[in-house]
């Protein structure tokens, strides 16, 4: 008889570790469909790959023919380049030197100057265009360079420059008169903090408020405070979306450690909804809504352009949908869900991307614009998930300070920017928006394909990414072409535009113009040479065939 039960009890046991087994493998096989197929899904391999990745790169006879393009037109290319380089040399000559200078002691310098444009490009593109990351003066939609040139700015200072330079000095101007009694005290609190909390829980239609530093600080304590209430270890992010640089939530390339608790989903995908619906360990799910402009890709920068395969496109129903049934999941499931309104909010709509797009988070992240100029993380929340104490465990808590939160200066500039959202001529900014942009993207394309350009615009609302239509290698130059008709655009090149609201037709006819001049050259100079033999996929395998040759051969150069 004890036999018999001990028998029982052992296939008892092994059917239950059979099951559990088997439902390990099917989450882990529904974890794998649920990643999205390019390196970007794929983090810890992206990691692995980029520490095998030798480096190499063209020398002056290659530069001009990486693609196999024919003599007449190297030497097309190489007069342009000459051209442009003799520009830049006279031009810019105070704002390089400058610039020069300060790359030897900061290091930032040093790694965006040899980040904007493919490796393999960059040592001879440093030479000949150097950076020129100076500048002594903005007014309006313009920027002002040391040498005294102005250029029209499609920086958008990183996205922080929603309403215009103008608005934000005197945002700032005006809050530091607000709060110069009290000055830069820190710990207790200036009323404004107060009135700014209040309105943003307003703006939010949460419950509480938390002031930091930078949007990567309000991130990391939107999931820390997640992972506190749900009691749950990771959390999902989606392929390609940008939450700051802290690393859980930047897993993968630029992390040196691996993100053991993240989980890199693929966007708008019924397994990512599966995954969700089925794990026990997920706390939060993060969404950066610019994605959908470019859904399951990283932020599109001239550094990885070494072809035309940049897609993007704007389907604002669509993502809707999916924030939708990913709120359903969310909620089924008490995963919070946090929006990471940190670029996109106040620019969209003046309540964010969560009337936008008409879904509602549990916590939202708010950053840039909103501090008025000044520098700024907020998350707002319900107030259950906001609570960093347990009334019942006492030394159970959420920690989370900085020295700066709720600087009064900070807290000046924010309130100046959030008063004026409320008036009549801050509402008025967010008329027609969308229309507006469109149409002005739609505007320039069509000039573009009239001048048979192979070069457009993806535009959602005021951002815009560039994209390319014929299969090149040298799409990277155009922002060097784009500089010399006077447009200014941030470190990251082409890969993104983007404009504060207060551009007038008549500027933004102006930046079209200079665009369409620009392209027109890049043209007439031959960087976008085509034969059929050259597409997307061929410049690929041309390039993955360097990278293994420079491996396997390091001392060889490239054919
Ligand atoms: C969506 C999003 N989240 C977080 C951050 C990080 O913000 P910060 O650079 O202020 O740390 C950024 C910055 O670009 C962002 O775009």
């Amino acid at each position: 008889m004890a036999w018999a039960t001990t028998t029982l009890a052992l296939y008892g046991a092994g059917g239950a570790a059979l099951a559990t087994s088997l439902l390990k493998l099917r989450q882990r096989l529904d974890l794998s469909q649920a990643k999205h197929k390019s390196l970007a899904g794929h983090a810890r391999i992206a990691r692995r790959l980029a520490a095998f990745m030798p480096f190499y790169d063209y020398d002056e006879a290659q530069f001009f023919c990486s693609d196999g393009a024919p003599a007449d037109i190297a030497a097309r290319r190489r007069a342009g380049f000459e051209r442009l380089a003799a520009l830049y040399k006279e031009r810019f000559a105070a704002t390089i030197r400058q610039t020069a200078q300060a790359a030897e002691s900061i290091s930032d310098l040093q790694f965006t100057a040899a980040y904007r444009v493919p490796f393999q490009y960059s040592r001879i593109v440093r030479a000949y265009l150097p950076s020129a990351a100076f500048l002594q003066s903005s007014a309006g939609v313009t920027v002002t360079d040391l040498d005294g040139n102005r250029f029209y700015d499609v920086s958008g200072s990183y996205g922080v420059n929603v309403l215009g330079y103008d608005f934000y000095k005197g945002a700032i101007e005006r809050g530091a008169a607000r709060v110069r009694e009290l000055g830069p005290v820190l710990g207790p609190y200036h009323p404004l903090v107060a009135e700014n909390a209040a309105l943003l829980k307003e703006i939010s239609g949460l419950d509480e408020v938390s002031f930091h530093m930078s949007g990567t600080e309000a991130v990391m304590q939107a999931v820390r405070l997640s992972r506190y209430h749900t009691r749950r270890s990771h959390l999902v992010r989606f392929c390609g979306a940008y939450h700051g640089w802290w690393g859980d939530v930047q897993p993968g390339i630029g992390n040196p450690l691996p993100a053991r608790e993240t989980y890199t989903l693929r966007d708008m995908s019924e397994a990512t909804l599966r995954v969700i619906r089925t794990r026990r360990d997920i706390a939060c799910v993060l969404v950066n809504p610019l994605q959908a402009l470019h859904p399951n890709a990283a932020a599109p920068t001239d550094s990885a352009l070494l072809d035309s395969a940049r897609r993007a496109h704007f389907d604002k129903d669509a993502y809707a949908d999916w924030l939708r049934r990913l709120r359903a999941v969310c909620s089924e499931r008490d995963i919070v869900l946090i929006f990471d309104e940190v670029f996109v909010g106040f620019r969209l709509a003046p309540g964010g991307a969560q009337e936008y797009f008409g879904v509602r988070a549990d916590l939202v992240t708010y950053g840039k614009t909103l501090g008025g100029g000044l520098p700024i993380g907020v998350v707002c929340g319900r107030r259950d998930l906001m609570k960093r104490f347990r009334d019942d465990r006492p030394a159970d808590i959420c920690f989370a300070r900085g020295t700066f939160n709720s600087h009064p200066y900070v807290m000046a500039a924010m309130n100046e920017f959030l008063r004026h959202l409320r008036t009549p001529e801050g509402q008025a900014v967010y008329r027609d928006l969308d229309r507006t942009w469109n149409e002005r993207a739609r505007q320039l394309n069509e000039r573009l394909r009239a001048e048979q350009l192979p070069v457009e615009v993806a535009a959602m609302s005021s951002i815009w990414t560039v994209c390319y239509g014929a299969p090149s290698r040298y799409n990277w130059m155009l922002q060097y072409y784009l500089r010399a008709e006077g447009l200014a655009l941030s470190w990251i090149g082409t890969g993104r535009l983007i404009f504060s609201l207060d551009y007038t037709e008549a500027d933004f006819a102006a930046v079209a113009e200079r665009f369409v001049a620009a392209a027109r050259a890049m043209q007439r100079d031959g960087w976008w040479w085509s034969n059929p033999a050259l597409t997307n996929k061929s410049i690929k395998r041309t390039i993955l065939k360097e990278m293994i040759a420079r491996r396997l051969f390091p001392a060889r150069k490239p054919s």
